[in-house]
């Protein structure tokens, strides 16, 4: 197959992971007979510096154009003091709202030969862990109304959390459509006990469960659900959420892992287009190192290739050199735990290339 590509390689470490991740794009284009053109394209900080503006109407149309956008990293300290508008990661905001990106995958599931990894007890996570969690994108608090007031205590701040019939529909079908795929058990977060934006979102889940009997649906609250992910998260199959409460149980449940460096993530629109990338962020303590674990941006070409593409086996070669050099015994810094072999960005990048 021939295909489109915007890569945007991004700030601090992203350069270094979107390097290795591209040559095992061309491993997977040599093997299987396929082309992937790719343009790269600013966005982030490194946006910012070029040209002023951290989401240029370039990089949107190119993305647009694209069957799918490959992403690094973005942000940094030295975008910090920016005003909230004008920093780094209103890229990613703005990515997101314009290509239309309300369905995001985050995958936390734990490899085999990084078990030991994980902060919590062994027993808890015996039999291991692959938990999906689907975080709706592109609504809720992130892109309601926003605005500041006067009240007695003083000059206020307010931000909206909203969500339509619609939204939460799209959003349940994806959440059902891939526990089908899996192992058929959707838990819907909400806090239907105070917001009425999560008594529409809940009602709406039920809705949609009906169309899929094969599959159990759960509801929690959100606290009860940020505990439950540590007390005994292999209880959890699919996890679907807002926008706010996605990104929060994101990351608890990426930490369960142990294993952040190693987590890819999928942002999918309306049919096959998708924006792919690490769900850990720029780290620019280790930038330009070659310290940088490149294994979860790999993974995230993987779901690329699955998801926008439908190339499964292909997808299945990337994964299954991931798991081989694991047990090879090659740890980037991040991994590394006194066994097994030290190893850099590159050398991380060409093993997993070399057991394509
Ligand atoms: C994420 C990040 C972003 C978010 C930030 C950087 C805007 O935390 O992708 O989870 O909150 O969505
Ligand atoms: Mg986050």
């Amino acid at each position: 197959m021939e295909a489109k590509l915007a890569v945007i390689r991004g700030d601090g470490i992203g350069p270094d992971i979107v390097e290795q991740a591209l040559l095992v794009l061309h491993k997977i284009e040599e093997k299987f007979g396929h082309k992937f053109h790719c343009q790269d394209v600013l966005a982030g900080g490194c946006a910012i510096d070029a040209v002023g503006n951290c989401l240029p109407q370039e990089t949107i149309d190119v993305c647009k154009a694209a069957d799918a956008v490959l992403l690094g990293a973005v942000g940094g300290p030295k975008w910090d003091t920016l005003p909230g508008g004008e920093r780094p990661e209103r890229a990613l905001l703005g990515l997101r709202k314009e290509l239309g990106l309300f369905a995001n995958l985050r995958p936390a599931m734990i490899f085999e030969a990084l078990a030991g990894a994980s902060p919590l007890k062994a027993e808890i996570l015996e039999g291991g862990l692959d938990i999906l969690v689907v975080r709706e994108l592109t609504g809720g608090i992130y892109f309601g109304e926003r605005g500041t007031k006067d009240t007695p205590m003083g000059p206020a701040a307010y931000d909206v959390e909203q969500y339509s019939e619609g939204e939460v529909r799209r959003i349940a079908k994806v959440a059902f459509d891939m526990a089908q795929k899996r192992n058929k058990h959707v838990t819907s977060v909400d806090k239907a006990n105070v917001l009425d934006s999560s008594r529409l979102w809940r009602r709406i889940v039920a809705e949609v469960a009906k169309d899929y009997p094969d599959v159990t649906l759960d509801n929690l609250y959100v606290d009860n659900a940020a505990m439950q992910l540590v007390r005994n998260p292999r209880q959890f199959d699919v996890i679907v959420t807002s926008n706010i409460f996605g990104d929060i149980l994101s990351d608890e449940a990426s930490q369960i892992t142990g294993s952040i460096g190693m987590l890819p993530s999928a942002s999918l629109a309306v049919g096959n287009f998708g924006m792919y990338e690490p769900i850990h962020g720029s780290a620019p303590d280790i930038a330009g190192q070659d310290k940088a674990n490149p294994t979860a941006t790999i993974l995230s070409v993987a779901m690329m290739l699955r998801y926008t593409f439908g190339l499964g086996a292909e997808a299945d070669a990337i994964e299954n050199a991931v798991k081989a050099v694991l047990a090879q015994g090659l740890r980037t810094p991040d991994l590394f735990t006194g066994e097994g072999k030290l190893v850099g960005t590159q050398e991380m990048g060409a093993a997993i290339a070399a057991a394509i």
